[in-house]
């Protein structure tokens, strides 16, 4: 690789795992499983060593992944009293060997190690009081955390009040994690699929979720469990971690059973095969083994990295792989009309759960792989709830197998499919009459960020099978009768879809048009769109060129958009909804001052506020925001990151281009001499 490559990969890296770290720590909704994601940090740090000049200052190698502010509820964060670390990991026992040939280099003391299950739950770090429990924090970024003492409370593992007469510090910190054992697990998804609700990946997720959630009572229902296994407390300085362990399980803190004094590493290395095959038996998650020095003199001795302990390591256990055959492969159709082949499996006990089912992604994938009918197959869990398989076992193929076709037509509706170039995907091309994607189609435009309606997914099926809704305006129109004829709807649930039918009248026009659906009009566009164009009639009349014109909108959505309105289906729906009294205008922005009077201005690239709020500047001000660059554009307003073309074009048209602090100074003479003229005394205009 030349070191442009090199640089690439490392942006390419940080930014994946960045936004990893998001998805695992603040949304608690994984997209990778934890070995591909220790695989991608791995390459990170192996490049960043070698290259360090092109190391970021944002990369994830530097700090550990954060969970403050996730969760739906705020909550006060507290500084840790000491640094909540992460561990170095390894997948292998070379490196096992490795960690314990590092230490006896290091020190020449005698010392024990003590393993203990990694337990695969969200840390947790409480602090006691005179034996009351005063604060509970999560680890946040290491140094502050999420205070969920009140939700801490209501897991029964924990004592609020340490056992009467027992000899505990004064003062200490004890951390764990909390987690949540297989059997709640299952009871809560199933729970959740019923109300229809989306499903926790895995129970380390549903865990986490939990103790970020508003109340304490909702959190009490999850049935969470913790286990306690790092003491910091004075007195124990000359001690062993393992009898600090033992000394708060006498307190009455939860302490588990399975840790064990190791020796020498080969004993630290039977104890990880051992639960390798035995964590399966366990009731609740575990990841891997945590193998610490049990010496606190030789602990010290050893000391820190910026991330980590140097006296501990965690062996994380590969996912898990069962074998089993295939008993058939489904076609589904997705909202978005996209093909995925499914297999039917015979079940089996994969990671606590039973597996039946397992994606095989693309017909790709499925080539790829040359998955057939009764094979035998590896299925593993990744970070998805869905189990996907990994290989085949040629070996035990049968004689008679044929090689799995892909089909031609959609499953559901009949329509020949096709390929989506950019997704490796087929898909079913008849959006407006095929009946999942007419499902979607509702599901989106009743969801909560489009018109949030009340109204949930089995419902709309059944509308949807009885044809009683095929547009999205028919929703608007469905009788008292139709509604009662629904499983489970009385009239409370038939007056709450009534009223957010209502109050979906109040829905911005930007919020409405991401609401229709239009392929590839995601939120963010659908607010652009609204504020460039402020109608859906401008929308539905613009040129290719007005349309390419507007930062963001590529080819294929200039298409998408032109190819919509052209449907008149599509139109009648505008005009029904228009009928209902749905907003299908941008509001006007209020008039702060008209200190860009006549002026057009046209945005590109970043500032240091957002686009939208720039935009909203402009307005509130008596500027219009361009939607492409003529001759009576003002001026090219071009912050970082300024569109090349936009800025070509500019140039080319003689179009002065200006800073944001250019602009500012613009916006601020006009206003001094608009104040001078009209001597207008005292008031001031603030510009944010
Ligand atoms: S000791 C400085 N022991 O694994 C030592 N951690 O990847 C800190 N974990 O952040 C941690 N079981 O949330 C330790 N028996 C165990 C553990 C354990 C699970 C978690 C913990 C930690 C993460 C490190």
């Amino acid at each position: 690789m030349n070191s442009a490559a090199i640089k690439q990969r490392i942006d390419e890296l940080t930014l994946q795992l960045n936004a990893h770290n998001k998805h695992y720590y603040i949304e608690n909704s994984p997209q990778i499983s934890d070995y591909e994601f220790d695989l991608l940090l791995r390459e990170l740090m192996e490049l960043e060593n070698l290259y360090p000049e092109f190391k970021r200052e944002d990369s994830p190698t530097l700090r550990v992944g954060s969970d403050l502010g996730g969760g739906n509820a705020p909550f006060k964060q507290y500084a840790h009293l000491h640094p909540m670390l992460s561990l170095s990991n390894t997948y292998s026992i070379g490196e096992l060997q490795e960690f314990d040939r590092r230490i006896r280099s290091t020190t020449s003391a005698a010392f024990t190690y003590n393993c203990e299950l990694k337990f695969d739950g969200t840390g947790i770090n409480l602090l006691y009081r005179n034996g009351i429990l005063v604060r509970a924090l999560t680890r946040g970024d290491g140094s502050t955390g999420d205070d969920v003492t009140r939700n801490i409370k209501t897991i029964k593992d924990i004592p609020v009040k340490l056992t009467e007469g027992s000899n505990y510090p004064e003062e200490f910190e004890i951390r764990g994690e909390v987690y949540m054992p297989f059997k709640s697990f299952e009871q809560l998804n199933h729970q959740r699929e019923l109300e229809e609700e989306p499903l926790f990946a895995n129970p380390r997720n549903a865990a986490a979720g939990s103790l970020k959630m508003l109340s304490p009572k909702d959190v009490a229902n999850r049935q969470l469990a913790c286990v306690l296994y790092h003491l910091i407390a004075k007195g124990y300085e000359n001690s062993l971690h393992s009898t600090s362990l033992e000394d708060a399980r006498g307190w009455g803190l939860p302490i588990s059973e399975h840790s064990r004094t190791c020796n020498t590493i080969e004993d630290v290395i039977a104890y990880v095969k051992e639960w390798d095959s035995k964590r399966h038996l366990l009731p609740f998650p575990t990841d891997g083994v945590v193998v610490k020095v049990d010496q606190y003199t030789v602990q010290r001795e050893l000391g820190y990295t910026s991330k980590n302990p140097r006296w501990a390591v965690a062996y994380k256990f590969k996912p898990e792989e069962v074998l089993t055959t295939i008993t058939s492969i489904d076609y589904q159709v997705g909202r978005t009309g996209a093909v995925t082949p499914v297999a039917n499996l015979a079940p089996v006990q994969l990671s606590g759960t039973t597996v039946k089912r397992a994606t095989l992604h693309n017909a790709d994938q499925m080539n790829m792989l040359d998955i057939r009918v009764s094979d035998s197959v590896y299925v593993e869990k990744g970070g998805e709830i869905i189990p996907k398989i990994t290989r085949v076992d040629i070996s035990k193929r049968l004689p008679d197998s044929k090689p799995e076709v892909f089909p031609e037509r959609c499953p559901s509706c009949g329509t020949p499919l096709k390929k989506d170039p950019e997704q490796a995907k087929f898909f079913c091309p008849n959006a407006d009459d095929c009946p999942p994607q007419i499902e979607g189609k509702f599901l989106h435009f009743a969801s909560r960020k489009a018109m949030d309606i009340n109204i949930g997914e089995v419902a709309i099926h059944q509308l949807c099978a009885r044809e009683f809704i095929k547009q999205p305006e028919d929703l608007y129109s469905l009788s008292d009768l139709q509604l009662l004829s629904l499983d489970k709807w009385k009239g409370k649930s038939v007056e709450n879809f009534r009223n957010s039918l209502e109050k979906s009248k109040e829905v911005p026009f930007h919020r409405v048009l991401y609401a229709l659906g239009i392929k590839h009009i995601g939120e963010t566009t659908a607010k652009t769109l609204a504020s460039s164009f402020k109608t859906i009639k401008a929308i539905a009349s613009a040129t290719k060129e007005e349309l390419l014109g507007i930062e963001d909108v590529g080819e294929m959505l200039a298409d998408s958009i032109i190819s919509w309105f052209q449907d008149s289906r599509h139109i009648h729906t505008i005009q029904v909804l228009k009928e209902v009294g749905l907003k299908l205008e941008a509001e006007e922005t209020a008039l702060v001052s008209d200190i860009l009077k006549g002026m057009t201005i046209m945005i590109t690239g970043n500032y240091s506020v957002s686009r939208d709020t720039m935009k909203h500047y402009i307005e509130a001000h008596g500027g219009k925001v361009g939607s492409s660059i003529t001759s009576s554009t003002t001026y090219l307003l071009a912050g970082s990151k300024a569109g090349a073309a936009k800025l070509q074009k500019a140039e080319k048209l003689g179009i002065p281009i200006i800073s944001e602090e250019e602009f500012y100074k613009i916006a601020t003479s006009n206003q001094e001499n608009n104040d001078n003229e009209k001597e207008s005394a005292g008031e001031q205009m603030t510009l944010f």
